[in-house]
């Protein structure tokens, strides 16, 4: 909070956001990533609001309800591979949590004397801020403070474009003791980790070798979901699927939390008996709220249509367009773009989240009316789909500019 003035946001429509004093902010990265179809959106905000005058909230331990169904029956049909059931609960950190935890109980229901228990996650990986999600993230530098509390997880390095024999030997290292129950990951892109891009080919062998070796695979999709990086989810572009989707952020379109963790019948049959010790007995109080069930019902009836896919592609060729023109600059050490999502590394002594360009920049655009928030001296652009071109341009422009006359 030193230092910090923060606006206080009275409305929002489209990619603005308005503060009390009626400056604009233009949001460059989808409120964290959440709001795909602009804010306030009508359609979205009209489907909450009639769901509300039938159901607000019920107990999900004892009851259920078309909102939920109907979703998890969407979900299903839209995702690949051969997944059947969802299990809600209530945010990103939480879809991660539920999916470790049924991976563990997996092999705990099936040998409770011996069960495989080590989990693998990629270096500079990000999975969330509870206790299990920030163990599987490896050590992550933002959670320096905890690092003595969280368990202990095995690492491999992310099969970057040249790196991928690296990486699948260090997994099949690992997979080699036999003691492995999971393998968790953020496909394609880690994300608060530095925004690092990374090709398909590479994961799906390690995701091959896990299957080879009876290792569940967790894709945690929470920011890949729902069209950021070209595909509906980054999983279509694999041969071989998860065992595990986790999604949450945009499946709201960004209105109210919701985590899904979604999984195979086989791993659902391990708990399924009458006896209650292998139920995964895990629930939260507002685990699938109707509201938040059909909110992401409405998104997704947005997200089908085909004027949202246009409007993926525009902002994706757009990006392509900034990365050919501004690639070689000096002042980059990198410049790249996945679908929606822009990615620049500013040249700096080190690579890190605590580097002070971060403040620099963030205040420049904060000024000039435009919400990004670099991660050290990363800067990323990921804007709700429904943004113009020539907002886009305006920040594109202010990034040359930032190029051009130093910061
Ligand atoms: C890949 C990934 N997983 C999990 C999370 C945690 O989500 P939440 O902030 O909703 O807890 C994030 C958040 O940034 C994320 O990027």
């Amino acid at each position: 909070m030193q230092g910090a003035s923060h606006p206080l946001i009275v409305r929002a429509k489209g990619a603005i956001l308005y503060d009390e004093e009626g400056h604009r902010y233009l949001d460059g990265i989808s409120s964290w990533w959440v709001n795909l179809h602009g804010h306030a959106h009508p359609y979205i905000s009209t489907k909450i609001a009639a769901q509300a005058e039938r159901l607000d909230q019920v107990t999900f331990a004892d009851f259920t309800h078309a909102p939920a169904i109907d979703l998890a029956e969407r979900l299903l049909s839209l995702l690949p591979g051969a997944f059947s059931k969802v299990f809600y609960s209530d945010n990103g950190s939480t879809a991660v949590e539920v999916a470790l935890k049924i991976a563990l109980q997996f092999w705990y229901n099936g040998d409770p004397k011996t069960p495989r228990k080590n989990i693998v996650c990629m270096k500079n990986s990000f999975h969330g801020e509870t206790f299990g999600a920030m163990s599987a993230s490896g050590r992550q530098v933002l959670h320096r403070p905890f690092w003595s509390h969280l368990f202990e997880v095995e690492t491999i390095d992310p099969p970057l474009k040249g790196q991928e024999k690296r990486s699948l030997s260090q997994l099949h290292d690992i997979l080699h003791k036999g003691r492995t129950a999971c393998f968790i990951f953020e496909p394609l892109i880690l994300g608060s980790g530095g925004m690092i891009i990374y090709p398909p080919e590479g994961l799906d062998h390690l995701i091959q070798a896990c299957r080879q070796h009876g290792v569940l695979t967790i894709a945690d999709e929470v920011m890949t979901g729902f069209g950021r990086t070209g595909t509906l989810f980054v999983c279509e572009q694999f041969q071989t699927t998860p065992d595990f989707i986790c999604l949450s952020k945009a499946l709201t379109g960004g209105f109210l939390p919701l985590g899904a963790t979604v999984c195979t019948e086989a791993v659902y049959s391990a708990f399924l008996g009458d006896n209650l010790q292998k139920a995964l007995l895990h629930g939260h109080s507002y685990t699938a709220n109707p509201l938040a069930c059909a909110s992401a019902l409405a998104n997704l009836d947005l997200l089908l249509q085909d004027s949202c896919r246009q409007q993926r592609m525009q902002i994706a060729a757009s990006h392509e367009a900034f990365c050919r023109r501004w690639r070689a600059h000096p002042r980059l050490k990198r410049c790249e773009s996945l679908g929606t999502i822009l990615a620049l590394e500013y040249l700096t002594e080190e690579t890190s989240y605590f580097q002070p360009i971060r403040n620099r920049l963030f205040r420049f655009f904060f000024e000039k009316g435009v919400y990004l928030r670099p991660l050290g001296n990363v800067l990323y652009v990921m804007p709700p789909y429904c943004i113009q071109e020539d907002e886009l341009q305006l920040i594109y422009s202010l990034i040359a500019q930032t190029l051009e006359d130093g910061i």
